[in-house]
């Protein structure tokens, strides 16, 4: 049987509390090796959604970055945080800065139907991009840019811990792989990256805007899509994650 402590100091309530005084005087042992099985799983869970919401806080606490500074909100991500697999993008457009998330507009229209095609939806993917704030008049991020945000993109990536990373364009593709490489050669290829303690299948493809642009380029990114497809497959990942 517990005893039940009784305060009249309502701040030595508080510090007992804080230092869980009941586990440190009562007088029953603490199990430290009886692991609830069933619930790692939320637990886990948890802990990517309170590393998430610690990541977010810190993008949020940036200063002097001229993206934040013109910006109406935040773009974070959007989708399954346990999916399996994650999608990068370059950066904000308008309706994303207006709404907080990434790719509703035009371009995101175009990549639902582009995971459509290969059986999957916003429900079993997640989504972010290499800049969190939009570039003001859309333009590309610059390089002073995206190596501020790239420590926070590569502990976004490091908390999801996909087993397949889709990089779409050259942004995300030379923010994550290197400047060396072009979009055109590298594109289709996988590529094992290690970011943090993540170690995900790379691959890259072509930007949906894009594909808006040069609708003759789909041929190949629908190559790349068959292959994703594949992979899915091949690593026997569960799409209702
Ligand atoms: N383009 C991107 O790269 N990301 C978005 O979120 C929207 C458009």
């Amino acid at each position: 049987m517990k005893n039940k402590t009784v305060f009249k100091n309502p701040k030595a309530k508080f510090y007992h509390k804080l230092i869980n005084n009941e586990a440190v005087y009562n007088d029953m042992s603490i199990n430290r090796y009886k692991k609830d099985v069933a619930n790692s799983v939320n637990y886990q869970s948890k802990d990517k959604l309170k590393n998430l919401d610690i990541l977010k806080k810190k993008i949020n606490s940036i200063k002097k970055c001229e993206l934040k500074k013109n910006a109406t909100n935040m773009v974070f991500g959007d989708g399954n945080p346990s999916s399996s697999i994650m999608i990068i993008g370059e950066g904000p457009g308008a309706n994303e800065d207006k709404e907080g998330k990434p790719f509703v507009g035009r371009a995101g229209k175009l990549l639902d139907k582009m995971l459509e095609s290969i059986k999957l939806n916003r429900k079993n993917v997640y989504i972010s991009n290499v800049v969190n704030f939009r570039p003001p008049m859309n333009r590309k991020p610059s390089e002073v840019e995206i190596n501020r945000y790239l420590p926070f993109l590569n502990k976004h990536i490091e908390i999801i811990n996909p087993k397949i990373l889709l990089l779409l364009g050259s942004t995300a593709l030379n923010a994550i792989i290197g400047n060396e490489i072009i979009i055109s050669k590298a594109r289709g290829k996988w590529v094992n990256k290690k970011i943090g303690n993540a170690n995900p299948e790379v691959i890259s493809s072509f930007h949906p805007a894009f594909l808006m642009r040069q609708p003759d380029q789909k041929k190949y990114a629908w190559e790349d899509l068959k292959m994703i497809r594949k992979k899915i497959s091949q690593l026997k990942i569960k799409l209702n994650d």
